[in-house]
């Protein structure tokens, strides 16, 4: 096991970002930046032995910051979107970033994503990543401790633990938001993974990407996940909802008790032999494949992005709960701590 500090890059401003590399026994490896506090990469073998690296990104700051994908990213305050930026929370309400069409607020309008996060390395197989919130960001209230620790097992487990402190009452949805691909992106994309979600209902939206409020059953539905089965196989499926958000972008309900650590997904790519075990305690899942990549950005090594060419699993409280009161609920009071885990093993 051992944590490697080396420096990555430069804000625009000039501060250093820094690349905290995880490796584990397995020669297994995990890399974040501190801006956004970044899953930069995730290096693992494929069948042959050879190592890839399955995550989808950047390979400088500038590319993270030009990207409108986030991908590696934690966000929050409030992952996914809040419709018209509006919530009451302790008798309040709060305007937020409308920073989606004017309308929405989308992942927190991007503050968490694009701050940089101070980082100490606490073991030899974990490092934490610190951010303070403060009051009024983006228009949330509170003043947020927020910390993210990254911990890579050698059941080569990448740990993500999340914790958030208020100092008053607020909303807290914090996720990583990483572009999974099994076969790397050199190799195309991800329509012929196989995916097997432990969800039964999810939550359709209207064309902003808002849920309804509606929990639907998966049951013959293109969104039937239950059994393992090719991404693709019916992303192109007559279903108002697939074609309103041009491929899976939904938040999925995680079966079980939301606090238990369980498995949320399974996903392999048989062409490479890796896979990918989702586990979290949240619950709910945002299955996101890549809609909106349109090969007008270049990722790591120089190539191309296009559609579909990762996918995204984001461990989440449903999209818009502050506005929906039969959702879970993430409000969160004075010295109140969001905490929550999510593991992605390979
Ligand atoms: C959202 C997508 C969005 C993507 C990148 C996902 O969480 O649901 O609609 O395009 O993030 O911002």
């Amino acid at each position: 096991m051992s944590v490697t500090k080396t420096l990555f890059d430069t804000m625009p401003d000039g501060r250093e970002v820094y690349l905290y590399t995880i490796e584990n026994n397995n020669g297994i490896s995990a890399g974040i930046i501190t801006r956004g506090a970044t899953l930069q990469s995730f290096c693992c073998p494929d069948r042959e032995g050879v190592t890839g690296d399955i995550i989808m990104g950047f390979d400088t700051v500038a590319g993270h910051m030009a990207s409108g994908t986030y991908t590696g990213n934690v966000i929050g305050q409030y992952a996914n979107r809040i419709c018209g930026g509006k919530f009451t929370v302790g008798g309040k309400e709060y305007q937020v970033t409308q920073n989606e069409k004017g309308k929405t607020c989308l992942h927190g309008g991007g503050e968490f994503n694009s701050a940089l996060w101070k980082a100490i390395i606490i073991d030899d197989d974990a490092v934490e990543f610190s951010y303070f919130s403060a009051d009024g960001n983006e228009g949330f209230p509170g003043n947020i401790d927020v910390t993210v620790t990254y911990i890579l097992t050698d059941r080569n487990e990448l740990e993500i633990r999340y914790k958030a402190v208020p100092d008053r009452e607020t909303v807290i949805n914090m996720t990583n938001h990483a572009y999974f691909n099994l076969g790397t992106t050199a190799n195309g994309d991800v329509l012929d993974h196989e995916l097997q979600l432990f969800c039964d209902y999810y939550t359709p939206t209207n064309a902003d990407s808002i849920p309804t409020g509606e929990l639907r059953s998966v049951e013959g539905t293109a969104f039937d996940f239950r059994k393992p089965k090719k991404i693709g196989r019916d992303i192109g499926a007559d279903d108002e909802q697939l074609i309103m958000c041009r491929g899976y972008d939904h938040n999925f309900c995680v079966n079980g008790e939301k606090g238990k650590l369980r498995l949320v997904a399974r996903v392999k790519d048989e062409k490479s032999g890796r896979k990918l075990e989702v586990m979290s305690d949240l619950p709910g899942v945002q299955l996101y494949t890549g809609n909106f990549i349109d090969g007008t950005e270049t990722g790591k090594n120089g190539i191309v992005l296009e559609k579909h060419y990762g996918f995204c699993l984001e461990t989440q409280y449903y999209p818009d709960t502050p506005n929906q009161p039969d959702f879970p609920q993430c409000t969160f009071k004075k010295g109140e701590a969001f905490e929550s885990v999510t593991i992605f093993k390979v």
